[in-house]
């Protein structure tokens, strides 16, 4: 079996150019079947000249140190690693070479400045984009060429007619006043030498239009619309031309007459001139006037941690039916996120207007639900014949689509719906024997598509797609395990720290758009708050980064301090706004925080709960005396959470499965302090209501483990397997291929729910996914990164088998399990350099290293209990 490690990559990149780390940490695999690593060596290729570290001895393979000078600007370097396992002393095959190149590391790289349309436009009515570009002239042979790109709202770049890389409404979303990213490409092949023209479209995004509900906002970050570029010409003969963003660009009207994220697009294809981005000399046009500039300071620009947003895969219609006014209603038959690209061919003029949604009333589509979020595109054909258009600067959330003034025939392959979300590797898979948990495990993965663009969001139709931290919060865990999204979620919660107010205060989302003057986002919040705390330590237990955990320290304990500081000496935060249990499915709809539990309770124990992740973090990191203050926090405010919330008898004051469920789940009950009695009360209130789901955003995603951890993983099964209204099968019952923001999004009389809020896509409710693969399938991390992997299957459920698999940032981590005659038979996958513990029900914890193990119960020592 050869021994040669798999291409060492670079932080949490797919792809190592235009990176922003001078330092970048490396990672490799080894192939299966392989004990830890002895010792590896690395080598560095820079510009021809080999550097060698050496044998160095320990088994790390996971975000190791760079190992030699830091990177320059620019820099592109090659590396491999070789490794020794076993105790031998023949190294490894050298693996493939991973290259990394750093993209423009200091601000005095950046000679480009903001450039857009010079024009007036009223901002209230007139938001049609510009499009810029120049001619320039290369004199010699081009030898290698990057594009260093971002804009005050979107950008697609092109080069010579061709467009540059192939990813969607970049730069994405960050707080643009302290944070923009700009994108790295390889345009060498774009190139020719003699006369050449770069041009960009560009778009409002988030940067200047509509977002935000209740109106929303415009022109939240600035009200230019402007390119900053900065192309990079190497040439064969050692010179170097850069043609960077400044006033002596042009400026034209774009053929997008309006484009807006919630809006949609208006298109008019006679307005487009085919050769915008060949050489034609511009300024010699009347279209095209100079630009005018904008500022940007070049420190606030970053390099991306994860991956663009892009295209992912393409679904034709499974039904297109006709309306007797003519009209085509489309069903893709999955509720997805993306845009339409229509293939289309008529008389000039012709408009053809697409409308979204993501679910139909009457055999209409029932747009209610998108609230202000219009989503309406609109095409107008040019006389060239067939033409194929997709927008470029908006994303609708939608399964159905209403095609009018479509010209002739609506043939096969005509329309075809694009999804479209940050294009994170996929790393988690489940299945089981019950088909219709098999479909609700699938719609935990859609949803989560549909809402990683960029920035977590709460759902992607409506006015809304804001980077709500409590929805992300909960659902850290199943996210880590279905995609790798540690770079994009580092990324955002940068920006958490970044608008994290000097208290501690963490706002509701982020990046923060203002709310009204009744109402502002910035406050503090159980449960949303809590994501400064408990989704660095989620990432750090899924991804093994320790030095992410320790960037984002400072943000969790400041949080801490302020619920300290909020709570007083009571040491129970029992003030202020709080969402509490949110979506309990006894809400009304028009009162969401409505729950039957008291918020109050549920505030306190997520401050005892966050104590305890800094307590953890503290001690990770080695700092021993913080470690110690927030022990002692932690203690004493689950100690108060007991006085004030459990009574004599056990019972809660809330007597719900929720305050049940968080009191279990953050361990504020210890075996003395009536943890069984509060796990038996819990189940009896999940039997009595016949295991409907009583459960809001906070209680969801616990209870299960609540149920398992006290004895009762019958009941949990109960519950997910329940299909009346309210619970997690339901949806399912009623044609769900996405997760619900509400219990009854869609209510069991076919009528949609009333509330100012129904999405059908939103993947709070979906972090029962967790569970599912740690305790259905029983795969979970033991240790961080999954170095050590528990392979811990509670079967239950009337399930006979389950499987699940997992990318961990070592290898291929596994399970299947399968109910036989002859008891539970197990099969599991350890990856190299890891180690498994199998706990099968009734039997000892069994250590396995690396490689396929095949246990059943019947061979397995019974546990004394
Ligand atoms: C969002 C949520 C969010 C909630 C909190 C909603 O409008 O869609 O999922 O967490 O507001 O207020």
């Amino acid at each position: 079996m050869s021994l040669q490690p798999a291409p060492v990559t670079f932080e949490h990149l797919r792809d190592g150019l235009g990176i922003g780390a001078a330092e970048p940490r490396l990672s490799w695999s080894l192939p299966d079947g392989h004990a830890a690593q002895d010792a590896y060596e690395l080598e560095l290729d820079r510009a021809g000249v080999l550097h060698r570290t050496g044998r160095i001895p320990g088994a790390d393979q996971v975000l190791v140190g760079w190992p030699g000078q830091p990177l320059t600007s620019r820099e592109r370097v090659s590396v491999r690693v070789r490794v020794w396992t076993g105790g031998g002393t023949e190294p490894s095959p050298w693996s493939e070479a991973g290259t990394v190149e750093a993209g423009l590391l200091d601000a005095d790289d950046w000679t480009a400045v903001p450039v857009g349309a010079a024009w007036e436009q009223d901002p209230d009515t007139d938001r049609r984009p510009a499009r810029v570009r120049k001619d320039f002239t290369l004199a010699s042979p081009v030898a290698h060429a990057r594009l260093y790109v971002t804009a005050h709202g979107l950008y697609e770049a092109e080069i010579n007619g061709r467009r540059v890389g192939d990813d969607a409404l970049s730069p994405g979303w960050t707080v643009y006043r302290e944070r923009l990213r700009y994108y790295t490409y390889d345009v060498t092949a774009h190139l020719v030498q003699g006369p050449n023209t770069i041009g960009a479209w560009l778009g409002d995004g988030w940067y200047r239009g509509r977002i935000g509900f209740d109106g929303g906002y415009r022109d939240l970050y600035g009200s230019d619309q402007s390119l900053i570029a900065q192309l990079e010409v190497r040439h064969t003969d050692g010179t170097t031309t850069v043609i960077a963003t400044d006033p002596t660009w042009h400026a034209a009207e774009s053929p997008i007459v309006f484009a807006g994220l919630y809006e949609g697009e208006t298109f008019d294809a006679r307005l487009q001139d085919p050769s915008w981005s060949t050489p034609h000399r511009a300024e010699e046009s009347q279209t095209w006037t100079p630009v005018a500039t904008a500022t940007r300071d070049p420190r606030t620009l970053i390099a991306p941690a994860g991956a663009p947003v892009r295209a992912t895969q393409e679904i034709h219609p499974v039904s297109v039916s006709t309306t007797s006014d003519g009209r085509h209603l489309l069903d893709f038959g999955q509720n997805l996120v993306g845009r339409l690209r229509i293939t289309v061919d008529g008389p000039a003029g012709t408009t053809v207007t697409l409308r979204h949604a993501e679910i139909l009333q009457d055999g209409e589509l029932a747009t209610r639900p998108l609230r202000e979020a219009v989503s309406i595109d609109t095409y107008t054909l040019d006389d060239t014949g067939r033409q194929t258009w997709e927008p470029r600067f908006t994303l609708h959330g939608f399964r159905y689509a209403e095609i009018t003034g479509w010209p002739g025939e609506l043939t096969d392959g005509a329309v075809v719906a694009r999804v479209h979300h940050t294009d994170m590797r996929r790393t988690g898979w489940f299945e089981c024997s019950d088909p219709m948990i098999n479909r609700l495990h699938d719609n935990v993965v859609w949803s989560m598509r549909g809402n990683f663009v960029d920035i977590p969001t709460d759902c992607p139709q409506r006015d809304e797609r804001l980077g709500w931290t409590g929805d992300i919060q909960v659902f850290a865990p199943t996210a880590s395990f279905l995609y790798d999204c540690a770079g994009m979620l580092d990324s955002w919660l940068t920006d958490v720290a970044v608008e994290q107010l000097p208290d501690g205060t963490v706002p509701w989302y982020v990046p923060v758009i203002p709310g009204g003057p009744q109402w502002t986002p910035i406050k503090p919040g159980a449960a949303w708050g809590d994501v400064s705390t408990l989704t660095p330590w989620v990432l750090y237990q899924r991804f093994g980064d320790l030095e992410l955990l320790r960037r984002h320290f400072p943000m969790g304990r400041a949080w801490v301090d302020l619920m300290e500081r909020l709570a007083g000496d009571s040491r129970l935060w029992d003030t202020g706004h709080q969402l509490g249990d949110w979506l309990d499915p006894i809400t009304p709809p028009d009162d969401p925080a409505g729950a039957r539990t008291d918020r109050y309770l549920v505030a306190t124990a997520y401050f005892a709960w966050s104590a305890r992740h800094v307590e953890w973090s503290a001690r990770e990191l080695g700092d021993t005396e913080a470690a110690e203050r927030y022990a002692r926090l932690a203690d004493e405010v689950a100690e108060a959470f007991r006085a004030r919330y459990v009574l004599p008898d056990g019972r809660m004051t809330s007597d719900t499965p929720t305050a049940y469920s968080v009191a279990l789940a953050f361990g504020l009950l210890a075996d003395e302090q009536g943890r069984q009695l509060a796990g038996d009360r819990l189940a009896e209130l999940v039997l009595e209501d016949d295991a409907r789901i009583a459960t809001g955003f906070v209680g969801t995603p616990l209870i299960c483990d609540a149920l398992t951890g006290t004895g009762h993983v019958d009941v949990a099964y109960r519950l997910l397997t329940q299909t009346e209204c309210p619970s997690w099968l339901y949806p399912i019952t009623q044609g769900a291929t996405t997760i619900w923001e509400r219990w009854d999004s869609l209510r069991p009389d076919g009528t949609l729910n009333p509330g100012g809020m129904t999405s059908f896509n939103h993947y709070a409710l979906g972090a029962v996914a967790d569970w599912m693969h740690r305790v259905v399938a029983g795969l979970e991390p033991a240790s961080p990164g999954y170095r050590t992997i528990g392979f811990r299957p509670r079967p239950g459920g009337g399930i006979t088998w389950a499987k699940a698999r997992h990318e961990t940032p070592y290898g291929t981590a596994a399970i299947s399990w399968e109910q036989t005659a002859a008891g539970l038979a197990v099969h599991v996958t350890v990856p190299s350099g890891c180690q498994g513990l199998v706990e099968l029900p009734g039997h000892a914890p069994l250590a396995v290293g690396p490689g396929e193990h095949r246990l059943g119960t019947g061979d397995l020592d019974r546990t004394a209990a």
